[in-house]
């Protein structure tokens, strides 16, 4: 039922249009003419326009810590700026938090928190300042913002930067700000568009727990990550998807037991894998052997056990194996199988 729904999307689809017919038509011509050709009827379809998001359907419940996972270009970030108001969608719906996003795109707005990809606040101001711009425009007095701000920095661990210029932050500390600035006005529904690019590993630990801590208060969370172990531990569910399409939706746990062959046994060698892969396939217990280039790829059932075997048919064939990579079943082999390719 929708009504359960924090977002609902249906058959939301994005183009891009190729960048040239649309630079002409506004290219004036000496003597007031435009260039021709350029003007009227419909937009053509160009084989250099981009379908970022392409049908894609889904529904997130209340209080679901959602995570939206695919490599760069998947359209993360087109579905993100579509249910946040700043994306014109070519065709299809998305509702959020019980509004419409192009018929009452004001109201979405007041029920939703965005943390953007690159921390985008005020760099001539401090902190304080930050929110308590933020919070006016949503017409937040300035006595309850700062009460809000100086609370949320506290539990954000910043309560000792109120007064600090954002040029004096860490990338961390600026990403937990906008966190701040994106809880000033109460939302429903937190957007983050990976929150942890960018992030060393101890700001990127900090900012797992304090999306723990949110999730935990009920809040709707939907994030986007290339990292599929982000995904894995902070999310109850997950869509993956690849150019714009949505190629699988579960929880972590579900999608993990979906990914077919167990293991990925990987050998990259000294040059042309093929003859090797044929001596690998007469081994006794790996599947969909292939060979692309120099690495040959084979699926186990029990675990690293047959790498010696498979290591030695490769030696056999003439090559010599320069590295080896084991990937137990997780969302990157579900991934790899789902699309050919690796996440990243
Ligand atoms: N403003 C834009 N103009 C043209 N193409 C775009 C624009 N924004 C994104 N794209 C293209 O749309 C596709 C999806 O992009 P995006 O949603 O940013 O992916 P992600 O966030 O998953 O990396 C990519 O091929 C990207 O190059
Ligand atoms: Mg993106």
């Amino acid at each position: 039922m929708t009504e359960t729904n924090a977002i609902t999307i249906r058959a939301l689809r994005k183009v891009y249009k190729a960048t040239g017919g649309k630079k002409l038509r506004h290219l004036s011509l000496p003597g007031g003419s435009f260039m021709p050709g350029g003007t009227g009827g419909m937009p053509r379809p160009s084989a250099h326009d981009v379908i970022a998001l392409d049908s894609l359907d889904l529904d997130i419940r209340q209080g679901e810590f959602f995570g939206l996972l695919g490599p760069n270009g998947a359209g993360k970030s087109t579905t993100i700026g579509v249910l946040t108001t700043r994306i014109v969608p070519t065709s299809g719906t998305a509702t959020v938090a019980g509004s419409d996003v192009g018929t009452q795109a004001v109201s979405v707005r007041q029920r939703i928190g965005v943390v953007p990809q690159q921390p985008n606040a005020d760099r001539s101001l401090n902190v304080i300042e930050n929110l308590q711009f933020h919070a006016a425009y949503f017409g937040i007095p300035v006595a309850a913002a700062t009460k809000r701000a100086q609370e949320l920095c506290e539990t954000l661990g910043l309560s000792d930067k109120l007064n600090v210029k954002l040029n004096e932050m860490s990338g961390g500390q600026q990403q937990r700000l906008m966190i701040v600035r994106a809880l000033m006005h109460e939302p429903d529904v937190l957007f983050l568009d990976e929150p942890t690019v960018g992030l060393d590993p101890q700001a990127r630990l900090g900012l797992w727990e304090i999306l723990r801590g949110l999730h935990a208060q009920g809040r709707t969370i939907v994030m986007t990550t290339h990292y599929m172990d982000e995904a894995d531990r902070l999310c109850d569910r997950l869509a993956i998807i690849d150019r714009g399409k949505l190629l699988a939706l579960d929880t972590p746990r579900a999608l993990k037991d979906k990914a077919p062959g167990g293991t990925l046994l990987e050998l990259v060698l000294d040059g042309d894998a093929l003859g090797a892969a044929e001596k690998v396939k007469a081994i006794d217990g790996l599947t969909r052997v292939e060979a692309s280039g120099t690495v040959l790829q084979a699926y186990s059932g029990t675990g690293g056990r047959l790498l010696p075997a498979m290591i030695e048919a490769a030696e056999q064939s003439g090559r010599r194996v320069k590295d080896i990579h084991l990937l137990p079943p997780s969302l990157e082999t579900l991934f790899v199988s789902l699309t050919g390719r690796k996440l990243g």
